[in-house]
């Protein structure tokens, strides 16, 4: 076993915080039993205490620990796509407490799918862990990070010495999980993200629902999120000095600085946050993101860009 992975599970143990690659974004991790630790998360995050955290597992035989009463359709999404880019929003048990859930009677559950990632959960759970709260690894409303360097600058300011960052490569996926409500007799979509509607019907047969009326229910889905510094526009064309993120078939405008050229919606995603954060280390003031069109992950592309664009 690495030597940097087992101090990272010592910190967890200890109450530490530590920063873990997973394939959608980098999490901001604390031993999801421990009070104390996590009320640091919210700190180091700058995050309101009522938004409820995902706890992250490695094995699907710990889901019964923090969730119950769970939906047939619920078992068969995770039986399809764990561990994946997915979190489950099931009944809470007495394991899950208000400081992970916000007060609320659910919980949010997810096995993410990167070997470094996953080696941490599973070894913190071989020593007794139960699952580690984390949120994406960056102050409240900013960019999510994709890489280990990405983290440091958003939230070395905010760690102590004692809190680790595991440097596990960028995100494969590079957009937040696609959260899905399974409190309900049928799925419903809270965020969107790699695990379309139509990979939810086909593992289970009913059509997921996509309303955004339960915005209240997951805060952390507020109108602006997602947000550089730089002032983001959709769709329209760049001017002078301006940056500009669309698909490579889509030429440069004359004085506009490219940010990304990705080949297809895939790697959109995958390189989307670490563009908008290239913009602001550059200190570009507007950034032109043309959204992409499909069905396929330009769904969350388009939302988290819409986001980012309604500061
Ligand atoms: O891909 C991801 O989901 C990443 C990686 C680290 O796993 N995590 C992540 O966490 O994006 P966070 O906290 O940045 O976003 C999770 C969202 C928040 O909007 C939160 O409010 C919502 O999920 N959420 C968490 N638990 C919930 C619950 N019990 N009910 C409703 N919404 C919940
Ligand atoms: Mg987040």
């Amino acid at each position: 076993m690495h030597s940097l992975l087992l101090g990272a599970v010592e910190a967890l143990k200890r109450g530490y915080l530590v920063a873990f690659p997973t394939e959608t974004v980098y999490g901001l991790g604390a031993d999801a039993t421990n009070e104390n630790a996590v009320n640091r998360i919210y700190k180091a995050k700058g995050r309101p205490a009522d938004h409820p955290l995902i706890v992250h597992i490695s094995n699907i035989n710990l889901l019964g620990k923090w969730a119950k009463d769970i939906p047939e359709y619920a078992i068969k999404l995770a039986r399809s796509y764990w561990p994946g880019p997915m979190t489950l929003i099931l009944p809470r048990t007495d394991l899950a407490k208000d400081f992970i859930t916000g007060g609320q009677n659910n919980v949010g559950i997810r096995i993410p799918n990167q070997t470094l990632g996953l080696a941490l959960l599973s070894e913190f759970e071989k020593q007794g862990g139960f699952g580690v709260a984390a949120p994406s690894a960056n102050r409240f409303g900013a960019v999510s990070p994709t890489t280990a360097a990405a983290v440091e600058t958003e939230l070395a300011a905010y760690l102590s010495g004692a809190d680790q960052i595991l440097d596990g490569g960028s995100c494969e996926v590079g957009l937040e999980s696609t959260i899905i409500d399974c409190t309900g007799s049928t799925p419903n979509i809270l965020r969107p993200g790699a695990i379309t509607p139509q990979m939810i019907f086909s593992a289970t047969n009913l059509e997921p629902a996509t309303t955004n009326a339960l915005i209240i229910k997951a805060p952390g889905l507020l109108e602006s999120h997602y947000s550089p510094k730089a002032k983001v526009i959709l769709d329209q064309t760049p001017n002078h000095g301006d940056g500009f993120i669309a698909l490579s078939n889509i030429k440069t405008p004359e004085g506009v600085i490219r940010l990304a050229s990705p080949k297809n919606n895939e790697e959109y995603a995958k390189v989307l946050y670490q563009a908008l954060r290239s913009a602001d280390s550059q200190q570009i003031k507007v950034v032109h993101a043309q959204l992409p069109i499909g069905n396929d992950i330009a769904g969350a592309i388009r939302d988290r860009l819409t986001k980012s664009a309604n500061r």
